[in-house]
């Protein structure tokens, strides 16, 4: 395997595919040997609202933007038991891995899925109804099972969105890491450098983080404009810390 083709995908497989128990298939569809990839990372997250924002950012203006956030957060399928919201996030490696693993998800659209490529596991999900307040229904939207990125920068943003890099064994990590030499914690929309309660720890000194993150917090410390938001580096941090409240 040379460098120049190995590539890294985030795969997510969404509640609706645990709510079908439908687990076992996507990843047997998946298998190592199948896909020629090798996976690694893994982690079951109890996905926070701003985890779901952050991934879903480029679909804001959509009318099925809402009911896609309810439905990765598991809300859709678990609305009684907020226990059981969760997706299973994988960081799948190889050559040509994000259009393999796309390939083997197959198109967005369920019904398209069926016609066109038989077989693939988005053809077993369903599209639903999205409906406004008075029960209206205002378009429609996609459960299909997998989330796979489209392409290698979307990959590289939603890995380091979902993933520290101490998910990803080292000799695995696809981008550059640092030594973090200062705390930053989080708190509601806002970076602060100490402790106070309610404030969640997102980097102390000594921990491994992903170079371009450092530099967001850096720059937002420093009233710079950063790369990316504040959001998209804390995500990760507080995921599975504690339960949400909505
Ligand atoms: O997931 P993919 O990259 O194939 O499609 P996308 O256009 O990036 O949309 C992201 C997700 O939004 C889809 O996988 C669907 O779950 C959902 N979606 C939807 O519900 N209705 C649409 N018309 C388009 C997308
Ligand atoms: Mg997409």
């Amino acid at each position: 395997m040379t460098n120049q083709n190995l590539e890294h995908t985030l795969v997510l497989i969404k509640p609706d595919a645990l709510k079908n128990s439908l687990t076992g298939y996507v990843l047997s569809q998946l298998s190592e040997y199948h896909a020629g990839l090798r996976f690694a990372g893994s982690k079951i997250v109890n996905v926070p609202r701003m985890l779901a924002e952050e991934h879903y950012a480029e679909h804001r203006a959509k009318p099925f933007y809402f009911s896609l956030i309810d439905f990765i957060r598991g809300r859709d399928q678990y609305p009684d038991a907020p226990e059981k919201r969760r997706v299973i996030a994988l960081v799948y490696q190889g050559v040509d891995a994000v259009q393999k693993v796309r390939d083997i998800a197959g198109p967005t659209d369920p019904h398209v899925a069926r016609e066109t490529r038989p077989g693939c596991v988005r053809a077993l999900g369903s599209v639903v109804p999205v409906k406004d307040a008075d029960g209206n229904v205002i378009g429609h939207r996609m459960d299909n099972l997998i989330h796979a990125s489209a392409t290698v920068p979307e990959a590289e943003r939603e890995i380091k969105l979902w993933f520290k890099p101490t998910d990803i064994p080292p000799l695995m990590r696809p981008y550059e890491t640092v030594t973090c030499d200062q705390s930053y914690y989080y708190q509601e929309g806002q970076l602060f450098t100490e402790y106070a309660a309610d404030r969640t720890l997102l980097v102390a000194p000594g921990a491994c983080v992903w170079k371009t993150d450092l530099e967001v917090l850096n720059a937002i410390n420093e009233g710079a404009t950063p790369a990316y938001t504040l959001e998209a580096v804390a995500s990760k941090y507080v995921v599975n810390e504690r339960p949400e409240e909505d």
